[in-house]
């Protein structure tokens, strides 16, 4: 597969990356200038010397080094400014709003384990270190079209789910797989509406195993040049393009190869709105909206959107179609 490394002009500086101590002190300074009564005339200064400030969404996160994987270097469309990306989220362990990010910074990422069991020849937890070392890491600018009808351009930075798969050899018996998000109600509080004890946490997701081994399935640990901000799910989530935003479960701790198909999140609360497959289909509409369009988020630095066609399986049919039977 030919790569190509290039600089990314979405690439942070290393000095524009906030390291999550520069975060929480800032936010303790901060405090300390409010308590003096003089924060209104020290708050400029302090964003302008650094670069950041307390609404850089952007933290606690490094630099990451991956090659852009040449296929998917032209998502035909134009990428999505970062901040945007980053301050618009669906995260909902952590509430309904999409402006989440800072309640999603309770997440704890280190240390990180991701267990692989169930129908598999070598069962094994890896460290999320390990699996960093193991799989050489790439990058691909992907469509991402979420159910609700709106849509960004990213660049993800990961792994092929490929190379997990052929590394634990699934055994014949195993037809599906179940990924599971990180949950503790201590941490994870939920929305408070719908309240979340009625919620089916934690948040699980489920592929075929002939999807997960799909070319475009990819385990992502980056975004924009660096490790994942909590709000997208760090420290390792999934990303399937062609799917429904949903289907790619965030902050996975567990792999499991079974042979029924898994019980998921939004199916479990609705099946009839948010189906195991979930594939984009413009012409399968929500049962209470459309999805013939969607609204590109930005494009610019602003949130104008962009309204554009749907794409069938979100424009990557040539990779995914011959999986789906269409009526
Ligand atoms: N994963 C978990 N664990 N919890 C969630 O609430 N939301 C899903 C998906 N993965 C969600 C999740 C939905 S509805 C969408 S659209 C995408 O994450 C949003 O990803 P982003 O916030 O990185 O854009």
């Amino acid at each position: 597969m030919p790569f190509i490394h290039s600089p990314k002009p979405w690439q942070l500086p290393e000095r524009l990356v906030t390291s999550e101590s520069t975060f929480f002190n800032r936010r303790q300074f901060i405090k300390g200038l409010v308590g003096a009564g003089i924060a209104g005339a020290a708050l400029p200064l302090v964003g302008c010397q650094s670069g950041q400030n307390a609404d850089n969404p952007v933290v606690g996160v490094r630099n990451l080094a991956a090659m852009l994987n040449e296929q998917f270097r032209d998502p035909g469309r134009p990428l999505t400014n970062e901040m945007l990306a980053a301050s618009y989220n669906n995260f909902y362990e952590y509430g309904n709003s999409k402006h989440i990010w800072r309640d999603a910074q309770a997440l704890q990422t280190d240390p990180w384990q991701v267990e692989v069991s169930g129908l598999v020849k070598n069962p094994r937890t890896y460290d999320l270190d390990d699996l960093l070392k193991r799989f050489p890491l790439e990058e691909r600018i992907y469509r991402f079209r979420c159910v609700e009808a709106w849509a960004m351009v990213v660049p993800w930075l990961g792994f092929p789910m490929r190379l997990l798969l052929e590394e634990v050899e699934p055994t014949s018996a195993a037809r599906f797989v179940r990924f599971t998000s990180y949950y503790d109600p201590q941490i994870t509080k939920g929305p408070t509406f719908p309240p979340s004890q009625f919620l089916p946490w934690p948040y699980t997701e489920g592929l075929r195993v002939e999807e997960m081994a799909n070319d475009l399935a990819f385990f992502a640990v980056g975004i924009y040049g660096h490790t994942l901000p909590r709000q997208h799910g760090a420290p390792l989530r999934m990303v399937v393009p062609w799917k429904y935003g949903f289907k790619g479960a965030k902050s996975v701790v567990k792999i499991e190869f079974i042979d029924t198909q898994p019980a998921t999140y939004w199916n479990t609360i609705n099946s009839n709105e948010y189906k195991f497959e979930s594939n984009v289909e413009p012409d399968v509409p929500h049962p209470r909206w459309s999805q013939a369009k969607e609204r590109l988020i930005g494009p610019g630095n602003k949130f104008d959107w962009e309204e554009v066609p749907t794409l069938l399986y979100n424009g990557y049919g040539d990779y995914v179609a011959q999986l789906y039977q269409r009526s």
